[in-house]
């Protein structure tokens, strides 16, 4: 059976957490043994992995390409805008032809459905590296960096604050696999349906006896929280892209929603502040908390590194 990447959803934890140990392993081999270490070089020998961007990248992009390149593999990036798939050629014509030539393809897609689609007619294992609807990868560096700094992510308190995104649909889908609580400070009754995008999902974890509450008030969240999590409030795509009057009441609705010191300080005293980034200083996060020794947003940005490794691998070899 082809062993796509697509959610969080449709892995189930004991292979999660392996993905996540065996990241913690690469890592700490890679620190001590360097980029050319042997052992990692043959791992992906001779193996290819296309990467088809249809969004804008930079950790993605460059920590993909260099695990495979530590891996003994290479890599092909291609951005949506110089391929055929722009003219038209379908979806699936490209997956059936791609998985002729390479062993795994990487997508970032505009559109889930798109990634889904390739999935149906690839040969190959899909990774699905962030889609207007899910970013599975980067949670599962974010949860691999929350344990490196305070422990097993098992019980503790999660606090989302801001925007209801594709990031924090994969938070909720990890609460149950991983058995976090997750408690987010997103604004209920906005009457903007740019808030919507997680309503489905919430509801899916909570029947599935999931962790997972929303609150309104970001200070209930923060308290005694253990991380504070929070990403950009324009994601790529976002509908207030080209649309300064909802970009305006989105600024509006969601500032409330800010992280700042002070919400920091009603955080436990080991709380740590992460962010996948990119991220926007003085919009959804005040540059006194991710410039502060709480932050680990850089950890968070190295991880990505390693954790691809463990996917391509859980995926690939
Ligand atoms: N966090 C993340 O996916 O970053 P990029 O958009 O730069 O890849
Ligand atoms: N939510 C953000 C994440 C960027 C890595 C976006 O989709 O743009």
């Amino acid at each position: 059976m082809v062993k796509h990447f697509i959610d969080i959803d449709n892995i189930n934890s004991k292979e999660l957490r392996e993905i996540i140990d065996l990241a913690k392993k690469i890592k700490k081999e890679h620190k001590e043994k360097g980029r050319s270490y042997k052992k990692h070089k043959s791992l992906l020998e001779n193996k290819s992995l296309a990467m088809i961007f249809e969004k804008t990248s930079t950790r993605t992009r460059v920590s993909f390409d260099v695990a495979m390149n530590h891996l003994g593999g290479h890599s092909i990036i291609m951005n949506k805008a110089d391929m055929q798939l722009v003219k038209g050629e379908s979806t699936s014509d490209t997956a059936k032809v791609l998985s002729r030539y390479v062993d795994g393809i990487m997508i970032r897609a505009i559109s889930h459905q798109t990634i889904l689609d390739l999935a149906q007619s690839s040969e190959v294992p899909v990774i699905n590296a962030l889609s207007d609807f899910s970013h599975p990868c980067q949670i599962l560096a974010s949860i691999m960096t929350i344990e490196e700094h305070i422990g097993s992510i098992q019980n503790k308190k999660i606090a989302w604050f801001g925007d209801a995104n594709n990031v924090l649909n994969s938070y909720i889908q990890g609460a149950k696999k991983f058995n976090y609580k997750l408690v987010m400070a997103i604004p209920i009754n906005s009457n903007l349906k740019e808030f919507d995008l997680c309503d489905s999902e919430i509801k899916k974890a909570q029947m599935a006896g999931s962790d997972v509450t929303v609150v309104s008030d970001p200070k209930e969240a923060a308290k005694d929280a253990d991380v504070l999590v929070t990403d950009t409030w324009f994601s790529m795509g976002d509908s207030s892209e080209y649309n300064d009057a909802l970009k305006h009441k989105k600024l509006n609705v969601l500032t409330p929603y800010r992280v700042t010191s002070e919400l920091m300080n009603l955080a436990n005293e080991n709380a740590i502040f992460t962010h996948c980034l990119p991220a926007y200083r003085g919009v959804e996060v005040e540059a006194d908390v991710i410039d502060s020794d709480k932050s680990v947003v850089f950890d968070e940005a190295e991880n990505r590194l390693h954790i691809q490794k463990a996917i391509l691998l859980w995926s690939m070899s």
